[in-house]
């Protein structure tokens, strides 16, 4: 092989660039999380108040923790205060620290609406409370240590010598820590240890935190590792070395550059730079693998500007969440109208704050929704997880929602027949898409007609994946929360919450057979006001275009609702494994020469049918479901409790499932 010098040059610029890129991205930010603690019982009592102080908080906290790797703030108002404090441990890089503090502030707000909380990552540490507690140094409630140890305890004939060991460091690196500033990290026979007081705290109350921590981090033993976590300072001594150590991290990099250009020319430095190249990374990979998850799922949160929207920019973009700006109110959070400075109008969609406790799935679901296309499908945007709550962003539709014509009582305007045609074929292309157009699968869990939006031109787009999971390799599986909206569910997933693609498939069905009669399911009404029940009866009678909505006028082509009525009872009948797919169902659509089907069985009625089929549960069940009805008013018009983006609060009558669940402590 033969290297020109030029060709070195680059190649060993190159790697130097590689090495540097390296040590950068492989850096530990210690975001594992040593401790997070909320005031159960203190919560704010008006959030509407409090949440915009907390994050007018949180941003100038960022602010000084970008410059200084530290801050503390105070908004002092009439009717709330909010202190809080942020603080990296100082042997974290400034790159490190923000990414921990980054962590922090996205883990934090899972305590929300608590008035006080605080949370100890191994890299830093974030707190708000609503008294001043700057000068706080123990509290004797909340301190606490964590002696969870990776690598164990130490045996029964290593143990005296380890607690020596131990015993000698503590005292050794708390020593050090009181007279240097606060900060100390240390190595002595095989054990680390750091100690850090908050800045704010003056020389004495540092030394009576370390000592309480001292006496409680000495309580884990003989565990390999134990965290001090106190109120104003965090002590941690493990086997591990899991600090950086300044100096040492200065020289190296300091000979390592020297090094580097002195044998640059010749091919020595390929071999070496290789060689040294492939064992940093080896040893780095090997220590941070964890990390480097985490991390990336933080740098991933971070880097991605173009679906990562800053809560103050929607916060302005909606008027603060003017209720003028209101288009919908769903089970998950309500819809905002906004206009970005660009002029851009978006849809956000606001997650109450309790949904905050699924935030780390939050961020893999933005990211894999994000990435799926279709014209039938409401693009996602990005979101923002920084502030008090999530929030969702979506494009804008501006047109109403499907529900609100059918609901319309005054029928102002009534949709003609090709105009629903359309609007079925475009619903089934989108689901079908959703089921097996992109690379992952998705079961969208909650089709029905207040999440099938229209533009201008009457296409319809699904909207809402917020429930969507999409699922690996098992076809089917049990979902954890059902959640769903009642009489559109499957009765599989409603009773096993068994969960595949033909739920979705069911929910359409009952969406065609409401799009051609012009009337909503009423769901679960055990006398014949069913629609489903309807339908079903009218095509055991040869009569199924009865059911055709009569406002139509009789102006429809026969044949056509003939099929599609078919096509709505194939997808609603009780088998899972007796729908079609959405495949066959766009095919039976589109297709004028496929044949279509005769449905074998009638859709899922009533509970006690349900219940009688699913063998086990029976009592459970049935009284879930009357208990369910009660719930349901059968008109047009109670509150919505369910439909989501983007409907107007529009008459549905359909509660969601889960709220049911909130109300009752039975499960399924
Ligand atoms: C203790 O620390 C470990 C390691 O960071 C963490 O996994 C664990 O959740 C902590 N324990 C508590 C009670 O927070
Ligand atoms: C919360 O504060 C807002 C704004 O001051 C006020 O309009 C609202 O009535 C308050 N709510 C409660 C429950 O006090
Ligand atoms: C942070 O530093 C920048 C530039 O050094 C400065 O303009 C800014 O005012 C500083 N912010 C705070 C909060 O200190
Ligand atoms: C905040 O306000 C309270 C009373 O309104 C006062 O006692 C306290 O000293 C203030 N704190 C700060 C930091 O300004
Ligand atoms: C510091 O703590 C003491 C009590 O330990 C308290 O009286 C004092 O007000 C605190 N100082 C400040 C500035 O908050
Ligand atoms: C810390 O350790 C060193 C060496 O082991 C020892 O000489 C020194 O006295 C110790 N310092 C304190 C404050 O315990
Ligand atoms: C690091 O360097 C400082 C000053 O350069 C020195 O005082 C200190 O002892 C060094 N620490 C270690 C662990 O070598
Ligand atoms: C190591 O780097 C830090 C910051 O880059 C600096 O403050 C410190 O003095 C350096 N230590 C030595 C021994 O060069």
């Amino acid at each position: 092989m033969q290297f020109s010098s030029q060709n070195l040059v680059h190649f060993t610029s190159w790697l130097i660039f590689l090495l540097n890129f390296i040590s950068f991205s492989l850096s530990d930010p210690r975001i594992s999380e040593a401790g997070l603690f909320c005031s159960k019982n203190r919560v704010a009592p008006n959030t509407s108040l409090f949440f915009p102080i907390f994050v007018k908080e949180m941003e100038v906290i960022s602010t000084l923790v970008t410059n200084n790797s530290w801050g503390h703030y105070a908004v002092n108002g009439t009717q709330i205060s909010i202190y809080a404090l942020a603080q990296c441990y100082q042997d974290l890089s400034q790159t490190d620290c923000l990414l921990c503090y980054a962590a922090s502030r996205t883990w934090l707000p899972r305590c929300l609406p608590a008035v006080s909380a605080r949370i100890y990552l191994d890299g830093c540490f974030l707190r708000y409370d609503d008294h001043n507690f700057f000068n706080e140094s123990i509290d004797p409630i909340m301190d606490t240590a964590n002696c969870s140890s990776s690598s164990g305890v130490a045996s029964a004939e290593e143990a005296p010598s380890f607690r020596t060991s131990v015993e000698e460091l503590i005292e050794n690196v708390t020593v050090a820590a009181v007279m240097n500033k606060g900060y100390a990290v240390k190595g002595l026979s095989g054990v680390y240890g750091l100690a850090q007081c908050w800045k704010t705290l003056s020389n004495e109350g540092c030394k009576e935190c370390l000592a309480k921590a001292s006496r409680n981090v000495k309580g884990c033993l003989p565990s390999r590792e134990g965290r001090g976590l106190n109120a104003g300072c965090y002590l941690r001594y493990s086997t591990e070395k899991f600090y950086t150590d300044q100096n040492a991290s200065n020289t190296s990099r300091a000979s390592r550059t020297g090094k580097t250009v002195a044998i640059s020319s010749s091919v020595a430095a390929f071999c070496m730079l290789s060689f040294f190249a492939a064992y940093a990374f080896y040893a780095r990979f090997k220590k941070t693998k964890q990390e480097r998850k985490n991390l990336g799922r933080i740098l991933n949160a971070y880097n991605k500007s173009n679906l990562n929207f800053k809560y103050e920019t929607l916060e302005k973009a909606t008027n603060y969440f003017d209720l003028k700006m209101k288009i919908g109110q769903g089970g998950a959070g309500s819809v905002y109208r906004g206009t970005l400075p660009d002029g851009k109008v978006i849809a956000v969609k606001r997650l109450f704050y309790n949904t905050r406790q699924w935030v780390d799935e939050f961020f893999n679901e933005v990211n894999l929704i994000s990435g799926i296309q279709h014209k039938n499908l409401v693009k996602l945007l990005g979101c923002s997880i920084e502030g008090p709550e999530s929030l969702l962003v979506y494009e804008f539709v501006p047109n109403m929602s499907l529900d609100q014509y059918l609901c319309d009582k005054n029928k102002v305007r009534i949709l003609s027949w090709k105009e629903r045609f359309q609007i079925v074929v475009g619903t089934a292309e989108g689901i079908a898409f959703l089921h097996g157009g992109a690379e992952i699968r998705i079961v969208h869990r909650d089709i029905k007609s207040s999440n099938v939006l229209l533009d201008d031109n009457l296409s319809p787009k699904i909207a809402d994946f917020g429930l969507a999971r999409h699922f690996a390799e098992d076809k089917t599986h049990l979902s954890t929360g059902i959640a769903g909206t009642l009489g559109y569910m499957a009765p599989e997933y409603l009773v096993k919450g068994q969960l595949t693609e033909k739920a979705d498939v069911y929910s359409f069905g009952v969406l065609v057979l409401e799009m051609v009669s012009g009337r909503k399911n009423n769901a679960f009404v055990e006398d014949s006001g069913s629609l489903l029940q309807t339908v079903w009866k009218f095509y055991k009678m040869d009569n199924i275009t009865e059911s055709v909505d009569p406002s139509l006028k009789g102006d429809f082509p026969t044949l056509e609702a003939l099929n599609v009525l078919k096509i709505g009872l194939l997808c609603t009948q009780a088998s899972a494994s007796l729908r079609p797919s959405m495949e066959e169902v766009v095919q039976m659509l589109t297709d004028f020469n496929c044949e279509i089907p005769e449905p074998k069985q009638p859709p899922f009625i009533n509970a006690t049918l349900l219940a009688v089929n699913s063998s086990g549960s029976y009592s459970s069940t049935s009284s879930l479901l009357r208990n369910a009805f009660n719930k349901i008013e059968v008109s047009c018009t109670s509150t919505d409790q369910s439909s989501s983006l983007q409907s107007s609060s529009g008459p549905v009558r359909s509660v969601e499932l889960r709220d049911y669940y909130n109300n009752s402590s039975s499960q399924i």
